[in-house]
């Protein structure tokens, strides 16, 4: 199987694009799959969630940031075995770790060659050693370089859609940036592989149509279940655990564990 390459996405803010990226990727690693959990997002959420912020407090570990500047003409292969770049979570499951350098790093790559194509040449050679069923890039809301490289990797795009009816002006622009990234011919065959739809109230008749709307506008594309509001979600990160972990009756790890199954078939 070719490696499937996730940009978990959409252009705004605490809809749960990392609680997707993390529950996604625990999932499949314990259900055999190889997993890579890329966080390209300089507030380090992911990491700090899965690895604990003082984890790594006194050790040398390469951040993504270092992996994008690398610079092959000058420094020649990128030594992945070198200062913890990939760091294993769990069996079956690794990551590439993010802190604030990325904001620095962004600014760096403006000035550098070929800027919009760092991660995907990075991964390339990565795969042509280690062997990944399913990669995820957690991304930031913003529309910037950092995630211009995301796109260009990826072979697809899971959106995050919080169930609110001001959730259709973040996937517009969502699918404008695709667009303009199959225009510039950065990543012609990119494509949504999903929509998921998270925080669903099932009690607010707002939240039930804003639900509908979705899934008649994109019936193949709308990842059956939608994930519940669920408290046990927002409160398993604060002590370092998935859902899986902290609370496998929960609705939550209920609807994640189906949305993953729903969307191996899409994808
Ligand atoms: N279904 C849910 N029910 C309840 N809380 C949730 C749910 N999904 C996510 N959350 C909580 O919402 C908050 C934002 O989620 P998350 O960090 O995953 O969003 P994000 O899109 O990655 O945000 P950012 O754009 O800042 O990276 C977190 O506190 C998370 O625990
Ligand atoms: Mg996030």
């Amino acid at each position: 199987m070719n490696t499937v390459i996730t940009a978990v996405a959409i252009n705004k803010g605490g809809v749960g694009k990392t609680t997707t990226s993390a529950n996604f990727a625990v999932n499949l690693a314990r259900k055999n799959k190889k997993v890579l959990l890329i966080d390209l997002d300089s507030q380090g959420n992911l990491t700090d969630w899965l690895l604990g912020s003082e984890r790594f407090e006194n050790e040398v570990v390469t951040t993504i940031a270092h992996v994008l500047l690398h610079d092959p003409i000058k420094n020649g292969v990128f030594d992945w075995e070198e200062n913890q770049t990939i760091i294993s979570v769990e069996e079956n499951l690794d990551i590439i770790v993010a802190d604030d350098d990325l904001m620095d790093a962004e600014t760096t790559l403006t000035s550098y060659s070929r800027r919009e194509y760092r991660l995907k040449e990075r991964l390339e050679e990565l795969l042509e050693h280690r062997h990944y069923d399913y990669i995820f890039l957690d991304l930031s809301p913003a529309k910037n370089l950092l995630n211009v490289n995301a796109l260009t990797a990826a072979t697809n795009v899971l959106g995050v859609l919080e169930t609110r009816i001001m959730t259709l002006q973040p996937l517009k622009k969502i699918n404008d940036f695709i667009t303009m990234i199959k225009l510039s011919k950065l990543n012609p065959e990119l494509k949504f592989s999903g929509l998921l739809l998270t925080k669903f109230d099932q009690r607010t008749n707002s939240n039930k149509q804003i639900k509908d709307l979705i899934e008649s506008t994109y019936p193949n594309l709308t990842i059956n279940p939608a994930i519940r509001m669920n408290v046990d979600l927002t409160d398993a990160p604060s002590i370092n655990k998935t859902i899986f972990d902290y609370a496998p009756k929960s609705n939550g790890a209920v609807d994640y564990e189906n949305a993953v199954d729903a969307w191996v078939k899409m994808v």
